[in-house]
This record gives C-alpha cells, sequence and structure tokens, in this order.
C-alpha cells in the first residue's frame, strides 16, 4: 500500500489526484491532504479519507478544522507547516498541486527526504529546476511530471537514446483566442478568458493559457526536466489536444503520446510509474476523432510565448522573474485592473526594469525572498502606472 500526501487537494489536480486514488483502494492510502484556505472541501475530504494530517495556511484556520473533525488528525499550518507535511517519514509519495511557488517549499523537503516527488506544478520547477534537481540527486528523491505534455515526453523518451532524440514537440489548444484577430483582442474579459476549451483548470492556469504564457512556461519546463535547450523544444497549436507530446528521432520518426484531454491520465502514470493501472473510463476513440490539426503559434497575437523562449535563452533567473511577475500580472488583469493587451506589456517591462544581485543558490530561502522581491517590484510597477 502506497502511502501518498496531497498538497493542493481541493484544487483542479488536487480533486482529479482524489478520484484517481478513489479507484484503487487497495494500493493507496491517502496520509496527508492540504489547501490554503478551502476548510469546507478539505474537512469533506479528510472526513472521506480519516486522512491523519492535514495543512491549512493559517493558524486559526488550522485549530477550526481540527476541531470540526470526527476524528483526531494533526493540522499543520505556515510554512513550517508546508515541510512537516511534506516530510512525514511515513509518505512513500508526495503530489504537489499547490499553484504558485509556494510549492517549492514542499517539493523541496520532499526531495530532500528522498521521496517520489509527483510534480504537477510548474512554478517551482521553471523557477528553480535545477537547484531541485541537485536535491533530489543527493538524496535519492525522484521527479515525475504530472503535466500532461511533460508527462507524455517523459513517456516517450524511456523508449529511446537521448542521443537519439533530435527535438522535443509540446501542443498548446491554442485557448479561447486562438481563432481571434489581433484588433479584437482589446475586447476580451476575465469572463472570456476563463472559458478554456478543452481543459479544466484554475484559475491562473486558465488565463496562462490564453495568452499562450502557459506553453511557454511549459517550454521552461520541458528545458529543466529534460536538459534540453529551448530551441530544441518546439510547440505546435493543436485545437483536439489529444496528441499532447512528441519526441523528434534523428531518423526522422516522430513518436507521438495521444489521449484524451483528462489530467487523471498523467496523474495515475505518475503516481503507478513504472507501472501502469487500468483506470476506469473509456480510452480515446481513433475513430471518432474527426480530425486532427497542427499549426504554427503566432508569435505576434501571443507575445508571452516569445517572453518565455527570450528568458530560457537568458538562463536563470530571468524565468523565475518572468513567473514571478505573470502571478502579478494575471492578479491584476482578474481583477480588472488591466487589459489582456497589457499582460505581456507589463511582462516585459518588468524583464527589463527589474535590476537584481541574484545569482542561482543553494539555498531555498535565497529563492522565495527573491520571489518575493519581483512580487513587490511588479505589484509597484502597476501600482505607479495605474494611478
Ligand atoms: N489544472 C490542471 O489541469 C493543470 C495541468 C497541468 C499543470 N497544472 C499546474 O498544477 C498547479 C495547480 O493547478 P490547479 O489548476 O489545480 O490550481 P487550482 O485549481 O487553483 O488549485 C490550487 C490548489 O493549491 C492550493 N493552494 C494555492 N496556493 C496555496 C498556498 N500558498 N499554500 C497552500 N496551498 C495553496 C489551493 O487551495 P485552496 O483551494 O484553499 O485555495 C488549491 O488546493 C499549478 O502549478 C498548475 O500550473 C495544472
Amino acid at each position: 500500500m502506497l502511502k501518498l500526501v496531497i498538497f493542493g487537494s481541493t484544487g483542479s489536480i488536487g480533486k482529479s489526484a482524489i478520484e484517481v486514488v478513489s479507484q484503487f483502494p487497495e494500493r493507496f492510502k491517502i496520509l496527508g491532504l492540504s489547501a490554503k484556505r478551502n476548510l469546507h472541501l478539505l474537512k469533506e475530504q479528510a472526513e472521506t479519507f480519516k486522512v491523519p494530517y492535514l495543512f491549512l495556511e493559517d493558524k486559526e484556520s488550522a485549530e477550526k478544522l481540527k476541531n470540526a473533525l470526527s476524528y483526531k488528525a494533526l493540522v499543520f499550518y505556515g510554512n513550517e507547516g508546508l515541510k512537516e507535511l511534506a516530510e512525514l517519514d511515513e509518505a512513500d509519495i508526495v503530489l504537489i498541486g499547490i499553484s504558485g511557488l509556494k510549492a517549492l517549499i514542499p517539493a523541496y523537503y520532499a526531495l530532500k527526504k528522498g521521496k517520489r516527488v509527483a510534480l504537477a506544478n510548474k512554478e517551482c520547477i521553471i523557477s528553480a529546476g535545477s537547484f531541485l534537481k541537485k536535491i533530489a540527486e543527493k538524496h535519492g528523491g525522484e521527479i515525475i511530471p504530472v503535466d500532461s505534455e511533460h508527462s507524455a515526453l517523459f513517456q516517450i523518451l524511456r523508449c529511446d537514446k537521448k542521443a537519439f532524440v533530435k527535438r522535443l514537440i509540446i501542443t498548446a489548444s491554442g485557448g479561447p483566442f486562438f481563432k481571434w484577430d489581433l484588433k479584437d483582442f482589446d475586447k476580451i474579459t476575465p469572463e472570456l478568458a476563463l472559458k478554456h476549451p478543452t481543459w479544466q483548470m484554475g484559475a491562473k492556469i486558465t488565463i496562462d493559457s490564453a495568452t499562450l504564457m502557459n506553453k511557454g512556461f511549459e517550454v521552461l519546463e520541458a528545458v529543466e526536466l529534460f536538459d534540453f535547450s529551448s530551441r530544441d523544444i518546439e510547440v505546435l497549436i493543436h485545437p483536439q489536444s489529444v496528441v499532447h507530446g512528441l519526441v523528434e528521432m534523428v531518423d526522422g520518426a516522430l513518436l507521438a503520446h495521444l489521449s484524451k484531454p483528462d489530467m487523471k491520465i498523467a496523474i495515475a502514470y505518475a503516481l503507478s510509474y513504472p507501472e501502469r493501472w487500468p483506470l476506469s473510463f473509456s480510452p480515446l476513440n481513433l475513430k471518432e476523432l474527426k480530425e486532427l490539426t497542427f499549426y504554427e503559434p503566432d508569435f505576434e497575437k501571443f507575445p508571452c510565448l516569445r517572453l518565455a523562449y527570450e528568458v530560457a535563452e537568458k538562463g536563470a533567473p530571468y524565468p523565475l522573474i518572468l513567473e514571478a511577475a505573470d502571478e502579478v500580472v494575471v492578479e491584476a488583469f482578474l481583477k480588472k485592473r488591466i487589459s489582456f493587451l497589457e499582460i505581456s506589456y507589463f511582462l516585459e517591462k518588468i524583464l527589463n526594469e527589474f535590476t537584481f544581485t541574484f545569482k542561482p543558490s543553494e539555498n531555498l530561502e535565497d529563492y522565495l525572498s527573491f520571489y518575493q522581491q519581483v512580487i513587490s517590484f511588479s505589484e509597484e510597477l502597476i501600482e505607479r502606472e495605474k494611478k
């Protein structure tokens, strides 16, 4: 029986993970669950599985949850709580479905304890990829990607030697504005941007999908996870979201991964790897597919993708700066303080104007405080411009 801790269990990834685990009661025990503020859903999940370790962000909510439970559980809180939950001796797998760079804390401590980290969160690998990989290597931890494109590439890359691989291709649905004219982009509202055509996800990643920033992040994520140059990672728009990743071999062969657009498949793979367990839903039916189409992304309409390639060339810590700036800029868009077109404008401005002395380090706190500096700088910059 594998003992599992799910960070972000009340979010889109977390809920899918619980669905996967529910299909295999004989294989998994849920040891820990965490949410930021959603006490109600966390309590419901905790009661269903009688989960012994829980986490909420603040002390007061943690106390409230503890008192509301019908059984005895330890409820952690704060950054120390994230650490304690990630380090539990009994845990075999730690799934990180928290959004934002906070995920770096549990990812770091779980890897330091030599655990398998099923990593859905892309922010931490983009911002501190080499740091996390070093920790994993030193302490015997492993990172298994959960992001669907990276899970696809991870699975295909197991088939052959890296020396035989020419390049990686990741696909993007194109988001809700793929077919829109650039001249209409000033009409995009948060409500429209939150309607993703193929995937059900949290708000931040859904906006990132609409700007193609998410795909840019995925290029950065692939650079870190698979040690490829961004020049050898191509993005193709594929509106059906059926082919998730392709690997082009030196002999011209293309190996592809196809599945329904459902995160449960990638989550189950990361949990069962190197095995595969039968998921109880109907697989992709090729005969029902009318067409599979692929297009070049339009870098003029979606400049966020260009920014990602540029920061990949510059290297650390630019991906971290882009990621942190994007958190602030997307939040400002969701609150209607800035327009859709201003998302890339502000990101570029922050990348150009933020000055720093940070060097990639061996210290978790350095990453967290550098991230905070970028957040403060970005907030002040938007405040100044929008006064
Ligand atoms: N959704 C997808 O299909 C998908 C696919 C690939 C990769 N990802 C990546 O997976 C991560 C999660 O995405 P999502 O769509 O599942 O997000 P989401 O629906 O917004 O859920 C985020 C989860 O993390 C918790 N959380 C957020 N901030 C936290 C903090 N500071 N401390 C502790 N917990 C915190 C939330 O708790 P509350 O509910 O209490 O707020 C919630 O449980 C992101 O990095 C995303 O890029 C997602």
